[in-house]
């Protein structure tokens, strides 16, 4: 089902991104924690964001298998998600 589209970064980043991230950003056992220093802005800019999302992201960092790209979301809900991400990677700290 796609969001509405007036849903904020938080909402979408919980129902498109945190079964895999967590829902504190610190990961599971599908995918990495956002808080990784590999994910801070100068290593994977908005970027490679944009295109995980669009795309997907083979395994590369990792051993959790292959991101999927995220179906049904709009170009304003993906620039919202990054924006939250941001915020809380700006709040929370980077891990090493
Ligand atoms: C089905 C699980 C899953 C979902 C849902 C998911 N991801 Fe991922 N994501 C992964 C995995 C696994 C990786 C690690 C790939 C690797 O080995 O580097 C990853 C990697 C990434 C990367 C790094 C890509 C790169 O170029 O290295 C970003 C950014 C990212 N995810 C953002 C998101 C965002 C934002 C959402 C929600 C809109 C999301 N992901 C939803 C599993 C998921």
């Amino acid at each position: 089902m796609p969001l509405a589209a007036e849903a904020d970064g938080a909402t979408i980043y919980q129902a498109r991104c945190a079964s895999c991230h967590g829902e504190d950003l610190r990961g599971t056992d599908k995918g990495p924690t956002q808080l990784s220093i590999v994910y801070e802005p100068n290593h994977h800019g908005d970027e490679s964001y944009r295109s995980a999302i669009r795309n997907g992201a083979p395994q590369h960092h990792w051993s959790f298998g292959n991101m999927p790209a995220v179906e049904d979301i709009t170009d304003d809900q993906i620039e919202q998600v990054i924006t939250y991400i941001r915020t809380q990677q700006q709040e929370l700290g980077f891990e090493q």
